[in-house]
């Protein structure tokens, strides 16, 4: 039998670091150094296992730092896998989702290559994340036939243009598609997906009172927390609900509302 390089990975290890990026959890945990809250986890076996995923909740619950997560091991997992990223402005993309992208591949256990503002390549040319703004629909044609995740992250304000190019995206290929967002706008396709297209879409509604942040805590206790470097008012978020339009569902008293201006 031929010796083992030193630097061979034994059957042991190679049958470890394939289970651990078939799964976005364990790439969470042992790559990123992550420890994900259990929505978290689940959202992101969702967008493992499932071509439609949709999230709703207040802010500061996760959802941004959850889709970073999923982008990176989309890359990881697809050797020609491609991940395309939008959200409503520009702006909000560089300093939402790809700020956490690159926090989250400061922080990994395994060296990334150099990353530009809003874009990643990871292995090679074929195996890229970028972002880019609604109003650049173009961008999101010419993917068919690929491994391509597509991100919308703050979706109730994309403008309804690109998802007609999303749709074309979406007609080839393993095409996954994850939206994220605070339920504000009662029509377009972030509503879309939570009512009258809810069969085609695996959706979640996270309570903020099951994040990790305000888990335990009851009504009368209004205190100013921190999650990183959000804040956020609960008793000022729920009195906001109860004006705000409806259509979030049946835990509307304790769930998301817009955030304070
Ligand atoms: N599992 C986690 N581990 C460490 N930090 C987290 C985790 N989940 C969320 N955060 C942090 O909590 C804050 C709020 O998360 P974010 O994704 O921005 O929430 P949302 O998109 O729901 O408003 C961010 O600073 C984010 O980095
Ligand atoms: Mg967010």
């Amino acid at each position: 039998m031929k010796a083992r390089n030193r630097h061979e990975l034994s059957a042991e290890q190679k049958e470890f670091v394939r289970n651990v990026v078939s799964d976005p959890v364990l790439f969470a945990t042992h790559i990123l150094g992550i420890s994900l809250w259990d929505r978290e986890a689940e959202i992101l076996q969702s967008i493992r296992t499932n071509r439609r995923t949709a999230v709703k909740a207040c802010h500061g619950v996760g959802k941004t730092f959850t889709l970073a997560v999923a982008a990176l091991w989309w890359l990881a997992r697809y050797p020609e896998g491609i991940v395309l990223t939008t959200s409503p402005t520009r702006r909000q993309g560089r300093t939402q989702l790809w700020s956490e992208i690159h926090r989250a591949v400061e922080r990994a256990r395994v060296p990334y290559p150099p990353l530009k503002t809003t874009e990643l390549k990871f292995r090679d040319d074929n195996n890229f994340a970028i972002g880019f703004s609604t109003n650049q629909a173009e961008n999101f044609q010419g993917y068919h036939g690929k491994y391509v995740l597509i991100i919308a992250d703050e979706a109730p304000g994309i403008e309804s243009g690109i998802w007609d190019a999303v749709a074309g995206t979406m007609a080839g290929g393993t095409v996954h598609i994850v939206m994220a967002g605070n339920p504000t706008v009662p029509s377009g396709a972030f509503f879309d997906a939570f009512t009258k297209e809810r069969g085609l879409w695996n959706c979640f509604t996270i309570d903020a009172f099951d994040s990790p942040n305000l888990k335990g805590l009851g009504l009368e206790q209004q205190p100013v927390l921190r999650i990183g470097c959000h804040a956020f008012w609960p008793g000022f978020q729920i009195k906001r609900r109860t004006h705000s339009s409806k259509w979030s569902g049946s835990n509307a008293s304790k769930e998301c509302a817009p955030k304070p201006d």
